[in-house]
């Protein structure tokens, strides 16, 4: 706690080469609790946080994601999935295909930002076979897993990522 929201929007870097140490589960539930704070469109809240510490299970989980082995490598993996009737009872096609994902993807980076801020690092990995991840975790039918989310302490300090200049993504409204 404590890091201010500027600094850890601007200095949070996607993280993935981890110290051994595991994270206390208190950590955990608290990065989880910033996720669930996120908005979601009518409040609706689809998202559910699976979370994996068995070593076997972090290894398929990390061969389904296109053999990315870091996330084998952190001490907790969170992957989190949406619940796609909970989206679609409330919005049909638009809350299953639109809001539940970018609900979802507000959660996960605010999970991120209260990573940093406690210390943690993580990285969004969003490259991975659905099917197999769902058959690795036995996550039934109706919920959709958007995101990897592999998270530990920083094994070091990752570099800075380039961004496109503000002024260059800002449309003025022509008159
Ligand atoms: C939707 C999404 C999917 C991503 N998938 C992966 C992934 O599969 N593997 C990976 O290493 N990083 C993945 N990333 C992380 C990006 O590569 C990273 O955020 C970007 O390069 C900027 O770097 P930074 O997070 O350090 O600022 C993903 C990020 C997002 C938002």
């Amino acid at each position: 706690m404590g890091v201010d929201v500027f600094k850890a929007i601007f200095e949070r870097r996607s993280v993935r080469k981890f110290r051994s140490e595991p994270v206390p589960d208190e950590l955990i539930f608290k990065i989880v609790e910033a996720g669930v704070w996120a908005p979601s469109a009518g409040n609706v809240q689809p998202w559910e946080v699976i979370l994996i510490k068995n070593p076997e299970t972090k290894e398929k989980l990390a061969r389904a994601a296109l053999n990315q082995g870091f996330i084998a490598e952190a001490p907790i993996v969170l992957v989190v999935c949406v619940d796609l009737e909970k989206a679609g009872w409330a919005y049909g096609e638009r809350g299953v295909n639109l809001y539940c994902l970018q609900d979802s993807g507000a959660a996960i980076q605010n999970m991120l930002l209260a990573a940093y801020a406690l210390g943690l690092g993580g990285c969004w990995v969003g490259a991975f076979y659905e099917d197999e991840v769902k058959k690795i975790l036995g996550i039934p039918r109706g919920f959709r897993p958007v995101a990897i989310v592999p998270i530990g302490y920083p094994a070091s300090k990752p570099s800075k990522t380039p961004r496109r200049r503000v002024e260059q993504v800002v449309h003025m409204e022509k008159f």
